[in-house]
């Protein structure tokens, strides 16, 4: 059976019992600032759970788009995924344990609809503790379904309890069945709660009754509630007798699309050592997530629901180039997600060149900066430790998430001093605050992100004004506001009209090339050997930076600027703006000064 056939069965199935067909809510909550994403079927319904009338009934049912990012480690396994869809029907006040359980076995056993053998079902039930008692009443209901007495299993709250999806809210205790997938028992005690992949969980029907309070007590609903929630995903794999999600319709175009694009550098790959299975599952499940979710407005950022996206697109570009694949491939992978559900989510079709500019600006702001990030990585861990200021530069300058220097570190067996990250995280954010004059809207990160972007053109502009005046140049002082840059350099004449214009011209003309900016460490004889513009009267430590912008493709002998610097520096240098020369004058014997600004 395939995924599209499920969800007309499913939904058709309802339908024939009186429930309303809802769209799917989108992925990022609307009403709800507790929680980043929706992340089950019942989220978007919580208000007519908690007894508002829903103006297509009281008995519903859909396909719900959901993430849940708690998941993100665990994917590459074969069941976890972070987007994932889940058909669900709900009864708001209207039917409750009876009729939900003798549906659910209708729909899985029936010859009618899925026509599962009830031998290979097995089911759990609530224990009971002091919020609520021992569900006896759904275990008898299973019975007379047709559950044999010896599939039944009661469990405690850790595994027959659901919700609430935040902190408070409707939830209660729940059922859930168990589809016997045919291996082998992993033990004389193995049963579905063990996880040992024997049992696979297919369905949910959470028996919402219960209001969670702050107070962390339990109080009953006005109405009690259905809510279940079926993993399409898992259950296609089930049907289909598959192992893993990933060898079902739902997923193999993407996996197939992404290997393609392997096979193109051959060699490289085969000189890595790297589970290809997991990465290649890693990426289809990270690229098909960040499709959805750019899908419903949210762009890669430092903040919220743009950190998970950001890390989700920057992890699957990682194992990309683990996989030794060169060119860009999320935006190609992210072409079969779109082709694959505009049918079923229009809105994909409808974003879709957003969804490809948004990957591809995210894919090639990262692929910049990752592998001198990575060779920096590999020189860290000193007493099996990252510091937190090397996991913060690595966040800083090369741009990786937190998260992924955490699963670097542990790779290699190292700890990550977090807690001295979020320090020097929260260090970093008290200088911006320093710097900002409070003009800009966005506040402090707007006013850092505005001198990172001064800094990366006075680099600009210093690699201009050598080609059009000559060599002589050299940085004599730099000052930058987040409203401008000032720079002194070594020149005895007036500018002329058209040397500002030209001036002007190049740096803007690099901006529209979209340039990366490099970050690379070493010696200074090194950086000197390499042309980098520097002081070196000045005396350097035994590392220093160098900043390099131009196309890697050009080759390390021509890149437009070369200068040792401490950064930070934006990582490319396309989002400058518009680069205008306001002023040049003089400002001692020899030195001319320019003011300039990014509009
Ligand atoms: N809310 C329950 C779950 O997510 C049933 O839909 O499993």
């Amino acid at each position: 059976m395939n995924s599209k056939t499920l969800r007309e069965k499913f939904l058709a199935f309802f339908e024939t019992k009186g429930h309303k067909v809802i769209p799917s809510a989108s992925l990022i909550p609307e009403n709800d600032p507790t929680v980043l994403f929706t992340t089950a079927g019942m989220h978007p319904l919580v208000p007519y759970l908690l007894g508002e009338k829903h103006p297509e009934g009281s008995r519903l049912c859909n396909v719900q788009k959901c993430m849940r990012t708690n998941d993100i480690d665990e994917v590459g396994d074969a069941w976890h995924l972070t987007f994932f869809e889940m058909l669900g029907n709900w009864s708001l006040g209207d039917y409750f344990k009876k009729e939900a359980i003798e549906w659910s076995f209708e729909f899985l056993a029936s010859k009618k609809w899925l026509g599962i053998d009830p031998n290979r079902l097995s089911v759990s039930v609530f224990a009971g503790d002091k919020d609520a008692p021992k569900d006896t009443e759904a275990a008898d209901i299973w019975k007379k379904a047709g559950i044999p007495e010896k599939h039944i299993y009661y469990y405690p709250k850790s595994e027959n309890w659901w919700g609430p999806a935040g902190e408070i809210g409707p939830c209660g205790p729940d059922t859930e069945i168990f589809f016997d997938t045919g291996k082998e028992k992993c033990g004389e005690k193995c049963e579905p709660k063990c996880n040992c992949g024997k049992y696979a969980e297919i369905w949910n029907l959470v028996f919402m009754e219960y209001n969670k309070k702050k107070d962390g007590t339990f109080e009953p609903l006005a109405q009690q509630n259905v809510d279940t929630g079926m993993g399409l995903e898992r259950m296609i794999a089930v049907l289909n007798g598959k192992d893993n999600v990933y060898e079902t319709d739902l997923f193999k175009p993407i996996t197939e699309k992404v290997k393609s694009q392997i096979l193109k550098v051959k060699t490289t790959s085969q000189k890595l050592k790297v589970d290809q299975a997991r990465a290649l599952r890693i990426i289809t499940d990270h690229v098909k997530a960040s499709a959805f979710i750019l899908t419903d407005g949210v762009t890669p950022s430092n903040k919220n629901q743009g950190y998970v996206l950001r890390r989700l697109i920057r992890r699957a570009v990682r194992y990309g180039k683990l996989l030794g694949i060169e060119n860009n491939f999320c935006t190609e992978a992210a072409k079969v997600v779109v082709d694959m559900y505009k049918n079923i989510y229009p809105e994909l079709l409808q974003k879709q060149n957003f969804i490809i500019e948004e990957l591809k600006k995210e894919e090639e702001k990262f692929e910049g900066t990752l592998s001198n990030g990575l060779r920096k990585f590999t020189k860290m861990g000193a007493g099996n430790k990252v510091s937190g200021k090397e996991a913060f530069d690595l966040y800083q300058t090369y741009g990786f998430p937190l998260e992924m220097t955490l699963e670097l570190a542990n790779e290699r067996g190292l700890r990550v001093d977090e807690e001295d990250f979020h320090k020097e995280q929260k260090k970093h954010q008290k200088l911006s605050r320093a710097a900002s004059s409070g003009m800009f809207k966005g506040g402090l990160s707007d006013a850092s992100e505005m001198t990172t972007k001064y800094h990366t053109a006075t680099h600009l502009l210093h690699a201009a004004l050598r080609e059009v005046l000559g060599k002589h140049v050299e940085q004599r002082g730099s000052n930058i506001t987040p409203e401008r840059l000032r720079f002194d350099f070594s020149h005895s004449e007036k500018m002329t009209p058209e040397q500002i214009q030209k001036v002007e011209e190049i740096v803007n003309q690099k901006n529209r090339q979209k340039l990366p900016v490099i970050c690379e460490e070493m010696s200074p004889e090194e950086a000197k050997q390499k042309g980098a513009i520097g002081l070196f009267r000045h005396k350097y430590g035994d590392r220093v930076k160098v900043y390099s912008i131009g196309s890697p493709s050009q080759g390390s002998g021509q890149v437009f600027s070369r200068e040792i610097c401490g950064g930070p520096h934006a990582q490319n240098t396309d989002k400058l703006g518009h680069f205008k020369i306001l002023k040049e004058e003089s400002s001692g014997a020899g030195v001319r000064r320019i003011k300039a600004i990014l509009k």
